[in-house]
């Protein structure tokens, strides 16, 4: 039976430390400010939305949530973030995505200065971590390397598997692991949906993970034994026994991987709890950056 990565823990962990570096901002007369756009009314992103300010608050940063209509224009969008990039008491910015349907996220990224962009999505921080010299890192790929760290799982020389290409997950995660250095050194896989193979693929990797949002994407048989999951997915699936006839899972086939794996993440309370403390994590170090870590830090 495989151990548990247990996200909820180490978040926690992660914020207690965080914690002491916003009361040492504050006494030098720096409130951590993040700001998280929420456009239209997407129910999971509420939720997620809501998740991130409250996290935030907790550990004393101004965590504020600005709720916009799925009905903004386009130029309407761009003008509110340019204007939060412009105000010196915003340390971070964050769009929740998707977006609504007709609003076009690349050109909405692209107007949160990279100095803010604590979702690492910007194609400036994008480029500075695929080149080996990362400011922001994406919150959840960074996550998932947090949380190897300090369970103790090696990732230098050894193959990470990861199933899914996307820009917020598959391949900054990618980019990340290939960083020189112990949270690094990793041989790297990217698959997707239109990999051959993807099975024989998977058996090979020493650390696999799984970000896809499909439900068991990852079966027992595609997992070497002793492999590590990192299981990224969070789909809500029917369940007439659970409460409110739905439950989350994530992407891998949960207890039959479990029998196989060395270390396994549980949905929820792995990688998601990670993807917000990494989230604080990047709007501290904003904030410190911009009131000189020289001060603060010693
Ligand atoms: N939607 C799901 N995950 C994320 C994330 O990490 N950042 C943003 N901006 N939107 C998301």
């Amino acid at each position: 039976m495989a151990n548990i990565l247990d996200g909820k823990a180490t978040a926690a962990a992660v914020r207690d430390e965080l914690k002491e570096r916003v009361d040492r901002l504050r006494e030098a007369g720096t409130v951590p400010r993040l700001v998280v756009l929420l456009v239209g009314e997407d129910p999971a992103s509420q939720v997620y939305v809501r998740n991130k300010g409250k996290a935030a608050r907790k550990i004393g940063i101004d965590g504020e949530t600005l709720e916009l209509p799925a009905t903004i224009s386009q130029t309407e969008l761009e003008a509110r973030v340019r204007e939060l990039g412009d105000d010196p008491s915003v340390h971070g910015i964050l769009v929740q995505l998707p977006l609504p349907k007709g609003l076009d996220e690349e050109r909405v990224v692209r107007c949160i200065p990279p100095s803010k962009d604590v979702d690492g999505l910007h194609p400036v921080n994008v480029g500075d971590l695929a080149r080996g010299t990362p400011a922001f890192a994406p919150c959840t790929p960074a996550g998932c390397v947090e949380l190897l760290v300090r369970h103790g799982v090696e990732i230098a020389g050894r193959h990470v598997v990861i199933v899914g290409r996307s820009n917020l997950v598959g391949r900054p995660l990618a980019s990340l692991l290939l960083l020189k250095g112990a949270r690094g050194d990793a041989s790297t896989t990217v698959c997707h949906s239109r990999s051959r193979n993807l099975a024989d693929i998977v058996r090979q990797g020493d650390i696999v993970v799984a970000a896809v949002g499909r439900p068991n994407t990852i079966t027992a048989d595609m997992v070497r034994p002793g492999a590590v999951v990192v299981d990224v997915g969070i789909n809500r699936i029917d369940d007439p026994s659970a409460k409110g006839g739905s439950r989350l899972v994530g992407d891998v086939d949960y207890d039959a991987v479990a029998d196989v794996a060395s270390w396994i993440t549980p949905v929820p309370g792995g990688v998601g709890p990670m993807t917000i403390a990494m989230l604080l994590a990047n709007t501290v170090q904003a904030a410190e950056a911009h009131a000189g870590s020289a001060l603060v830090r010693s």
